[in-house]
């Protein structure tokens, strides 16, 4: 499929999964914009992509700060006028989250901010870009611990998982899938939620040994559907993910 003259924005996209995103949708041959918190970071991880003759360049966006947010989406508004992929990827989970009865609220009101508030107040901004595409598309990056069923599984084996921060923040996550889904349905604009698996980064404290580049294989090939495929719906490489 060409993807030539596709533009995409991945948040959190200087390490870890977001980074492989990037790089992928690159070679697939869409434009990229590499967005991260850290100017510095940012500027880093597009160079380095781009010094592989990649069509990858840094954004700034802080999905905490909407007006870094308003920039981001003036900036592409300025530099493309439209936005085709949106990939709500950047996240965050605290060591200090924990069960419900001794988590620390701090960290919980962060996983939200970023995880959920975040993705909501990036989608808000770029909304007006994805709908100039005519067929958006937006890939909510999830984790199978936001599924409200299988957290009530006492089979599942990530049944001990209680982090109810970081798991409560993919739940709202996915919801914001559905919701974008129903509030679009007569736009060409489509929203999925998908989960990479458990993968060895700075966020998983490297645990499992599932590489980055394996897991942002099957994102990237739900970012490039187009048309009404794969649509409202939570997936991971091995299908469907209850709610
Ligand atoms: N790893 C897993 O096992 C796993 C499983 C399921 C789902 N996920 C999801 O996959 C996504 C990527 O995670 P990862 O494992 O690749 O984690 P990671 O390596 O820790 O990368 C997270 C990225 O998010 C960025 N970020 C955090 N807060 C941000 C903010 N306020 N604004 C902009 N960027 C921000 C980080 O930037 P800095 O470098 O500046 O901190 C970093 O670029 C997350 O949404 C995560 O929940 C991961």
């Amino acid at each position: 499929m060409n993807n030539t003259g596709r533009i995409a924005l991945v948040t959190g996209a200087n390490k870890g999964i977001g980074y492989e995103i990037a790089r992928q949708l690159a070679q697939a041959g869409v434009s990229v914009l590499l967005g991260a918190r850290d100017a510095e970071r940012g500027q880093s991880a597009a160079e380095e992509l781009a010094s592989q003759g990649l069509d990858v360049s840094f954004i700034r966006i802080d999905v905490c700060d909407t007006g870094s947010i308003a920039a981001a989406a003036a900036e592409i508004d300025a530099g493309y006028g439209r936005l085709d992929i949106l990939i709500n990827n950047a996240g965050i989970s605290e060591y200090t989250d924990g069960a419900p009865g001794k988590t620390s609220l701090e960290a919980v009101r962060r996983e939200l901010e970023t995880n959920f508030i975040g993705a909501l107040a990036v989608t808000q901004a770029m909304l007006p870009l994805l709908r100039r595409a005519g067929a958006g598309r937006i890939v909510n990056m999830t984790s199978s611990l936001g599924s409200l069923t299988l957290n009530g599984d006492p089979s599942w084996p990530f049944y001990g998982v209680r982090l109810i921060g970081y798991n409560a923040s993919k739940a709202a996550l996915n919801m914001l899938t559905i919701q974008l889904n129903a509030e679009l349905s007569d736009t060409g604009i489509t929203a999925v939620s998908v989960c990479p698996g458990l993968v060895a980064t700075d966020l998983s404290g490297h645990r499992g040994d599932r590489l980055p580049s394996e897991a942002a294989v099957f994102p990237v090939r739900m970012a490039l559907l187009r048309g009404h495929d794969a649509k409202g719906v939570c997936l991971s490489e091995q299908g469907a993910i209850p709610w």
